[in-house]
């Protein structure tokens, strides 16, 4: 009987190393390595499947200046959220990975993608579900494909086989962590089986230029499970975030090989699947009659779209010792320091309060042109004074309190005024010229916009 064969993997970046070691020789991050059983029959192994084309041409260098551009054409889906997230539509032959926490909706906004496209063959694999459970999803969507076809299988020999035969023009992986190739005794989602089964589809859409895409599992803290070199393989990552308990969904991208990282795209996850959410802004600021203190209208940039949000503070006077700070949405360094500058510049007793922040809509803003809307809602909800619903506030603060500028602010200010907002306070070194509707109000220091708000 064969012993069985053990190596170590770097869970990082998939270094293996015949022994443990505490700190990995390729990566340099330390105690990462874990063992797993492999057990090679490097005899019987083949490929899964042949290429279709001959690749086996001798290649050679050739200058840049002559290779020819690539005429493939990307295909668009239905879905324009995700077709500006992934720069445009899908490439052919790319590989796309899409990782989110467990019930986020990822198996549902891939089931809906394969039946949005009603002219190609699209191959459904999926290692987690039953087809009769898949069937009953299917059912809650108002998509239809004739040509979508379902696969539950885990074993990639097999899955190759059937790749092999049904010549899908898109395929759907639910979820890699589920796959298992019959070449390696280890368990299906440990870093070898992840590394070969996710190298053998790479491989497939490479060689056939059929798009993948790959739904992926994260671990506690965020990350995707599996190797960090699962995403050094794929062209594309994709984060479909966002609370279970809310509505709304939000799809980033956290790297991109055709297009740029800074897209997202929003849904709202009903009863009949996923919908695309067009007009961001509207539902992100709250409907309300009466003024409330404590809440300001930020706008900011996502990608090449202005977005306005509500950003909300609540100040109260400490009851323990050390204040609490606590945000959600946005960078609590960040907050940490827009207090010090209040204490410091503004005379305002930050050290004394606890102070939350928090973004509505559940949604993460990393863009610190809302820094001035923060400071409006702390300040409003430390005065307990609202600020006017009919201001947007737009821009960055400087650690001495000064107020810079920010990239598009055109954009922005068009976003606020479009919405019906009628005074926007901005950095006097953002220069662009007066409007008829709207007053845009120049302001150069914080202490100058809490005179102007609070006076
Ligand atoms: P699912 O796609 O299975 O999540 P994941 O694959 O990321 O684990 O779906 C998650 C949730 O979405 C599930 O709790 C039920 C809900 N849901 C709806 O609200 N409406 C729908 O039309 C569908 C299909 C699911
Ligand atoms: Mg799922």
């Amino acid at each position: 009987m064969a012993k069985t064969q053990t190596t170590f993997f770097c869970k990082n970046c998939g270094a293996t190393s015949a022994k443990w070691v505490g700190k990995c020789s390729s990566c340099g991050e330390w105690n990462t390595y874990v063992e797993e059983v492999i057990h090679k029959e490097k005899n019987t192994y083949q490929k899964t499947w042949k290429p279709t084309n001959s690749t086996t041409a001798v290649l050679k260098p050739v200058m840049l200046k002559h290779v020819e551009k690539g005429s493939e054409e990307r295909y668009q889906l239905a879905d324009n959220e995700l077709n500006r997230v992934l720069g445009g539509g899908i490439v052919p032959g790319s590989v796309t990975l899409i990782g989110g926490e467990p019930g986020i909706g990822k198996s549902t906004l891939m089931l809906q993608i394969a039946l949005q496209i009603p002219d190609k063959k699209v191959l459904y694999i999926s290692g987690e579900e039953s087809e009769t459970q898949i069937k009953m999803r299917a059912e809650r969507i108002p998509y239809r494909n004739e040509t979508c076809y379902l696969f539950t299988e885990t074993s990639t020999q097999k899955i190759g086989k059937a790749l092999q035969e049904l010549a899908p023009e898109l395929v759907v992986v639910d979820s890699i962590q589920t796959l298992q190739s019959e070449l390696i005794d280890s368990t299906p989602g440990s870093i070898s089986q992840i590394k070969e089964t996710a190298a053998d589809l790479i491989r497939f859409a490479k060689e056939t230029g059929t798009p993948i895409f790959l739904i992926g599992h994260i671990t506690k803290d965020g990350t995707l499970a599996g190797p960090k070199l699962l995403e050094h393989m794929v062209d594309t990552v994709l984060q479909f975030e966002g609370d279970r308990h809310h509505v709304y969904r939000i799809l980033r991208t956290t790297k991109n090989r055709f297009g740029s990282t800074s897209e997202i795209g929003i849904y709202e996850m009903q009863g009949n699947g996923l919908r695309e959410v067009t007009n961001p802004s509207e539902i992100l600021i709250t409907q309300r009659d009466d003024q409330l203190s404590g809440i300001a209208i930020g706008a900011t940039i996502e990608g090449i779209r202005p977005l306005l949000i509500e950003t909300q503070a609540l100040v109260s006077p400490a009851v323990y010792g050390t204040p609490q700070r606590n945000s959600n949405g946005y960078d609590t360094k960040r907050l940490n320091m827009l207090l010090a500058i209040l204490e410091k510049k503004c005379g305002l007793r930050m050290g004394a309060q606890d102070v939350f922040v928090n973004i509505a809509g559940g949604i993460r803003v990393e863009d610190p042109g809302i820094d001035l809307s923060l400071i409006a809602a702390i300040v409003s909800s430390y005065h307990s004074m609202p600020v006017d619903n009919s201001i947007a506030f737009i821009g960055e603060v400087g650690l001495s309190g000064e107020i810079r500028a920010v990239s598009r602010i055109e954009q922005r200010v068009a976003e606020a005024e479009k919405l019906g907002f009628k005074t926007i306070y901005l950095s006097k070194f953002n220069k662009i010229p007066h409007k008829s509707g709207i007053k845009l109000i120049e302001v150069g220091k914080i202490e100058e916009l809490l005179n102007y708000l609070f006076g």
